[in-house]
């Protein structure tokens, strides 16, 4: 499939110029096609066993597909509903108590800021704040856990290749890195991986995953345990937590939320991910320099799909935009709007950007 035809696919994109995957991704007519597809399949057979067998299937496949996106095996892999209830769900667990401290940045998301703040006010572990760039040489004598974004959300900074390197370990917060650009769990060297289903695998809300390595799945605990999580549930009070990273998934994920999940990553599969990563990319430093050129202050950014550009009045900018066709978000408490660029964009969207802000 070429540009053009994965373009056609999203039926938002016909009205405007949607920029806004890093809140949630456009969603493909195929994929809400094959969620209407479950539903009228359960209206019509009923929900009995060969529909558990059904969501259980699904549910393979999405957690092989992801694994793939991460370069894991799927038994490493834990299917959850958010990033942020994988975060939550990795710090609760660990064992982590007064004299401990996580290391993180000064630009993370609230997704990642919860587990944290929950962390130092339920169990009196201390959180230190530094720029991500500095964050591998920061780990200190009390740093028992790194928390912090691979692609950070204010203007698309990545975490430091360093962060392979340090002997504690390290969470990473994927929700602007999986779908944007390449990721391989290992080679970035973490422990754990949070991502979202929602933004740029172009799947529904309430899907995303959670990587834990095998050393590190050792260590977290895993407080809620529901049925899913059982290796044998059958066994009543004797029943034990599923072996691999099952033991983490979310409780009660529908058909209808995996199938439309899958057939978005198929349709993005279909134009290749190392060629979706590049246009990306490419189109994101595209409108970063053409926003240069027009005066308009770039936030320092990576090589990734998110562009954060300064704006005096950014809620009311952002609105403006919004009633021209063009879909970005703000940056709350900073004077920046930002713009996510994805493979199904084009130039045309970012002209249409460009022209509605010089007006
Ligand atoms: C860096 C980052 N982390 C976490 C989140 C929260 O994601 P989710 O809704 O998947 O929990 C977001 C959402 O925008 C984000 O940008």
């Amino acid at each position: 499939m070429d540009f053009p035809a994965l373009r056609a696919e999203f039926p938002v994109l016909r009205r405007v110029a949607y920029l806004n995957a890093g809140t949630d991704g456009p969603l493909p007519a195929r994929a809400v096609e094959a969620a209407a597809q479950e539903l009228e399949r359960e209206a019509q057979e009923g929900r009995s066993s060969a529909h558990f067998g059904r969501r259980s299937e699904l549910g393979r496949d999405l957690r092989r597909a992801y694994a793939g996106l991460l370069g894991c095996e799927p038994g490493d892999l834990a299917l959850t509903s958010c990033t942020s209830e994988g975060i939550a769900g990795t710090v609760a667990g660990l064992p982590l108590g007064p004299g401990d401290e996580i290391l993180t940045s000064d630009e993370e998301h609230p997704g990642l800021l919860g587990a944290l703040v929950a962390a130092r006010e339920l169990r009196g572990v201390s959180i230190r704040e530094v720029p991500l760039a500095r964050i591998a040489d920061e780990v200190g004598a009390r740093t028992r856990l790194v928390a912090c974004a691979h692609v950070g959300w204010v203007s698309g900074s990545t975490a430091p290749a360093e962060l392979a390197e340090v002997d504690v370990p390290v969470l990473l917060d994927g929700a602007q890195g999986v779908g944007a650009i390449a990721v391989d769990v290992h080679a970035l060297g973490c422990d754990a991986y949070a991502g979202a289903g929602q933004k740029w695998l172009c799947g529904p809300d309430g899907t995303g995953m959670l990587y834990l390595s095998a050393s590190l799945r050792e260590q977290v605990q895993v407080s809620r345990r529901c049925f899913g999580n059982l290796l044998d549930p059958d066994a009543g009070l004797q029943a034990r937590l599923q072996e691999d990273a099952r033991r983490f998934d979310s409780p009660s994920l529908s058909a209808e939320t995996l199938a439309c999940a899958l057939a978005a990553l198929g349709l993005l599969e279909s134009v290749g991910w190392a060629a979706a990563h590049r246009r990306a990319r490419d189109l994101a430093a595209r409108l970063a320099a053409l926003l240069a050129e027009r005066g308009r202050e770039v936030a320092p950014r990576a090589d990734t799909t998110l562009v954060s550009f300064a704006s005096r009045e950014p809620e009311q900018e952002r609105a403006q935009l919004a009633e021209s066709g063009c879909i970005v978000r703000n940056i709350p408490g900073r004077p920046w709007l930002r713009a996510s660029v994805g493979a199904w964009n084009d130039e045309a969207d970012l002209d249409r950007l460009l022209a509605t802000l010089s007006r």
